[in-house]
């Protein structure tokens, strides 16, 4: 493999304390795009065909093509992860009504219009789900890196059928840190929305990828866990609602109100005041 730009150490970005990642467009024809990228990033440009699990000397490939997907390199790369909302495990998990715990755990159905700020946006999976039940969604998310795929998502659900369109028109992006989220006079919140870690949830070849590159990408990420949890139960919200394994002890040791309990997840919800 040959390297431009991008010899050991030169162009080198620290995302968290020691990773390093690197744009690799799919094809000639997306260059340019993973070049403005790569500026808005700080990120180098591989070169085309640059393969994750050949790569030694980033920890991290993004993926430019048609979409953005963020890869894990090394001999046991597991694949590429990316952002999309209308993939099939979205419309199964609707269909299965998997997402009623979470919706009974923010409120839905107890006010019109209920604003959630999802704190910890990811994927961005739990905001789709919340945004699919009829909520607004200020989604905040504060890794450059999570945020491209996220964005790229979200653009992509925009431009797709009526019902993604419909989804994502309440879903707003803010990039940076939930708890520097500017707040509008006419920016309504009614519920803050947690989910701090990425605990093993089910053995899916999908779930296991998402699962490696978080572990990866937050491992200098979790001690604030609490003090987030704190930031939420000051701001002037009717819940707080926070993402736990099922097993896990209350965040913070901090009881809540009452508990929502599935199989593979819990959600405690601190409830401050009625939804109105
Ligand atoms: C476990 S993931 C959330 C997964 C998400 N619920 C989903 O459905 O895809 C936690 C995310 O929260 C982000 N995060 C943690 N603390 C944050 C903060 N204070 N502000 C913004 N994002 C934060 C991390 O970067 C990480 O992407």
């Amino acid at each position: 493999m040959t390297w431009h730009n991008c010899s050991p150490g030169a162009g080198r970005v620290a995302l968290a304390r020691s990773n390093t990642a690197g744009i690799v467009p799919a094809d000639p024809v997306y260059l340019a795009t993973a070049e403005t990228l790569g500026e808005q990033l700080n990120l180098p440009v591989l070169p085309v065909g640059t393969v994750a699990r050949d790569c030694i000397e980033f920890d991290l490939l993004l993926h430019c093509g048609d979409g953005l997907s963020l890869q894990l390199t090394g001999r046991r790369a597991p694949g590429p992860v990316t952002v999309d909302f209308g993939a099939a495990d979205m419309r199964h998990r609707r269909q299965s009504g998997h997402n009623e715990l979470l919706g009974r755990a923010v409120g839905v159905g107890k006010k019109s219009s209920l604003h959630v700020v999802d704190a910890t946006a990811g994927l961005g999976r739990d905001s789709f789900v919340l945004a699919d039940l009829g909520c607004h969604v200020l989604m905040c998310e504060r890794n450059p890196l999570i945020q491209s795929l996220l964005s790229d998502g979200l653009a992509r659900a925009v431009r797709g059928d009526s019902w993604l369109q419909e989804v994502a028109g309440r879903m707003v992006l803010w990039q940076g840190d939930s708890t520097l989220a500017p707040q509008r006079v006419d920016d309504p919140r009614d519920v803050i929305y947690l989910d701090p870690m990425f605990p093993a949830r089910d053995k899916s070849a999908a779930v296991k990828k998402e699962m490696a590159l978080f572990q990866f990408l937050l491992q200098d990420d979790n001690q604030d866990q609490a003090g987030l949890l704190h930031w939420a139960l000051a701001q002037d919200v009717a819940r707080v609602v926070v993402k736990r394994p099922p097993k896990a002890g209350f965040l913070d040791e901090l009881k809540p109100s009452h508990s929502i309990k599935g199989k593979a997840v819990r959600y405690d919800v601190h409830v401050l005041r009625a939804l109105a």
